[in-house]
């Protein structure tokens, strides 16, 4: 399906993928059996180029290379030292090495490329995102999907302007426990649920490190892009930058986007999520001292829904004795609960004893696989943007009440904080570096 065999604007004069799947309920979640034949003919290829081969970037690109419908042409960091392994495989797997760059917007250039993996840090997403659209490109785009709620906006402003078909990288949306979670809820089985909890534990240490010079091959002021710009240290950047509030979220993003997701999607119908009205958080970073980290280490957020009512919390913690250091839960006015987790669901009565379940059978595809059937056929993906953004504007909500300080509102129907409340935060908007600017679509 590379752009020489198979026309894009086909697609998008037969369909567009906003509205087709948003009625969708989540009947095909589950992971893809590992036979990946797929494709009828080498025309129907979907040909890749990845943005950020780090570790979440290089996972994805290695699990679209398990289908036989795909081709990974040109892979793009801005940091060589971390790409050897990703053209070594890419060259092992397809016999010719893939097109190297070092500035994305060079690769969206290529024509050969359909969709683009979006595997940099949180604060790249939006830009990474919205110009890839605009090239015309479909995109498999990691969670949570931006670093604010104004880029979140403008992402699927993008997204709906140019029909462009997006996953989100909320994987759990397509394994057997989630899906059985959210499955059981939604058909009334557990009665009318009244409260969610979500949580994740964290005692994540960065150290103090001083600045020193970047390391050769590093283009840092193009890691730093949109974000503010500052001395480079080691632990600031890889895989440490989601416990810096200038380029990530804290585990708020980085988990809630994950576990308050599965709350949302068992408490909804479909892929259109409900949005709290009122937000209030308290924490800080009160446990973990002399680091370089800035993100909360604790939080307690209560987020009030009117449609339907519920409430539910969100916590950041040291510890949950007895539980998983991951989790949701929905509790019922009867005062079951059902909790789940990456490998397991149960579901227990007010004494803690188990009661029977029942497992949903899906058997349909996973995660990658489900995006590569929306580019072809043009349906909104399991994760499809609109939706993930919901939930990451969630998280973004949590964030935006804690730096506030006080109670955040939020109108669903405007996508928007209802006052002024929470708008002067990092985690409603940024001032971007000079240089960069947020392309708005609206
Ligand atoms: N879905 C999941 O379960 C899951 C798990 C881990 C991470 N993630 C997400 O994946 C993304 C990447 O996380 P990670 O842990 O792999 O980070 P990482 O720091 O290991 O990798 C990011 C890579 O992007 C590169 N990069 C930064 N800016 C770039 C730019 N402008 N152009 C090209 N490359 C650029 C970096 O140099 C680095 O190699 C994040 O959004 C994270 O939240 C998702």
């Amino acid at each position: 399906m590379g752009s020489n065999n198979f026309s894009r604007r086909d697609f998008m004069k037969a369909t567009s993928a906003t509205a087709v799947g948003l009625g969708l309920g989540l009947g095909s979640l589950v992971e893809a059996a590992p036979a990946k034949k797929r494709s009828k003919s080498a025309n129907d290829k979907v040909v890749f180029g990845l943005i950020g081969c780090g570790g979440m970037g290089a996972s994805n690109m290695r699990n679209f290379m398990g289908y036989e419908d795909v081709e990974v042409a040109a892979l793009c960091d801005v940091d060589k030292n971390r790409m050897p392994n990703d053209i070594k495989d890419v060259t092992n797997k397809y016999g010719r090495e893939p097109k190297i760059y070092d500035d994305y917007r060079k690769m969206l250039e290529n024509k050969d490329i359909d969709a683009i993996i979006v595997g940099s840090p949180d604060h790249w997403h939006a830009l990474n995102l919205i110009h890839a659209c605009e090239a015309g490109k479909d995109v498999y785009c990691e969670k949570p999907i931006s670093h604010n709620i104004v880029e979140a906006k403008a992402m699927v402003g993008a997204k709906r302007h140019f029909k462009r078909v997006v996953q989100v990288g909320t994987w759990q949306r397509s394994t057997r426990e989630f899906h059985n979670a959210i499955e059981y809820i939604r058909a009334g089985k557990l009665g009318k649920i009244v409260h969610c909890r979500a949580w994740i534990s964290d005692a994540t240490r960065l150290g103090k490190k001083a600045p020193i010079a970047v390391p050769d091959g590093f283009n840092y002021d193009m890691w730093v892009g949109p974000a503010a710009m500052r001395l480079y240290q080691e632990n600031i950047t890889h895989w440490n930058w989601r416990w810096i509030n200038n380029t990530g979220g804290g585990l708020t993003t980085d988990w809630g986007v994950h576990m308050m997701d599965i709350a949302l999607l068992g408490m909804s119908k479909g892929l259109d999520l409900p949005m709290p009205n009122r937000v209030m958080s308290s924490g800080g970073l009160w446990t973990i001292k002399d680091d370089d980290r800035d993100a909360p280490d604790t939080i307690e957020s209560i987020l009030n829904f009117g449609d339907p009512d519920f409430a539910m919390t969100w916590s950041v913690l040291r510890d949950h004795p007895g539980k998983p250091g991951h989790c949701t839960e929905f509790v019922s006015a009867d005062g079951r609960t059902l909790r789940v987790w990456r490998g397991g669901w149960e579901i227990v009565d007010g004494d803690g004893k188990q009661l029977p379940k029942e497992n949903a059978d899906p058997q349909e595809s996973g995660h990658w696989e489900n995006f590569l059937d929306c580019v072809k056929s043009r349906q909104a993906p399991r994760a499809d943007l609109d939706s993930v953004a919901q939930t990451t504007m969630v998280c973004h909500l949590v964030n935006a009440s804690l730096q506030a300080g006080e109670m955040v509102r939020w109108d669903k129907a405007k996508m928007d904080i209802v006052g002024k409340a929470g708008k002067n935060t990092m985690a409603y908007s940024r001032n971007y570096r000079k240089g960069y600017k947020l392309p708005i679509y609206k």
